[in-house]
């Protein structure tokens, strides 16, 4: 399938629903969790600006374990608690971070990143995993990326399944 990518004079607000409609079409006719969680960091890293990491975490035996992503190689496992990803996690809450350096506890899996973006994977007050995104801009996420990614994610939720990356 052929990717738009977004025009920079688009609102962040309109960026991100040209997105969430790109990503309707590219879930269309498929459940495979793998495959949707791949093409979704895929297309995210390709068509949002300022980024080096897109991906997901699956809880698997009580902590969050690396899936699908794009970027340099990252942490595979994170306790529920620790870093930006295990701090979103157990709150079930989105966790905008502005400056990691200033964030107590964050992981580095990349140093050239200097903010983040957490949104945790919440299907019918189950907690499946985190959506994670990092940027080499400081405050490069704001609460209309917050907005925009959590509608991404309710899109992954309710396309794909997931049950064989989760226990
Ligand atoms: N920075 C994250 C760890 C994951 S990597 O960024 C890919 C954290 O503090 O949880």
């Amino acid at each position: 399938m052929e990717v738009v990518n977004l025009s920079a004079g688009l609102s962040k607000a309109a960026a991100y629903r040209d997105l969430n409609e790109q990503l309707t079409a590219l879930f269309a006719g498929e459940r495979n969790g793998l495959a949707n969680a791949a093409n979704m960091s895929a297309l995210l890293y390709q068509v949002l600006p300022n980024l080096n990491w897109v991906g997901l975490y699956f809880l698997q035996g009580g902590e969050l374990v690396l899936g699908p992503f794009q970027g340099k190689v990252a942490c595979v496992r994170i306790a529920l608690g620790r870093g930006v990803c295990g701090t979103a996690a157990k709150r079930r809450e989105t966790v905008v971070v502005p400056d990691v350096h200033a964030f107590p506890g964050h992981i580095a899996c990349d140093a050239a990143s200097r903010s983040e973006i957490v949104i945790p994977l919440v299907q019918q007050g189950r907690l499946l995993g985190v959506l994670d995104i990092d940027s080499p801009q400081l405050a490069r996420f704001d609460q209309e990326d917050a907005v925009g990614l959590n509608a991404t994610v309710g899109l992954f939720l309710e396309c794909s399944e997931l049950s064989r990356f989760v226990d």
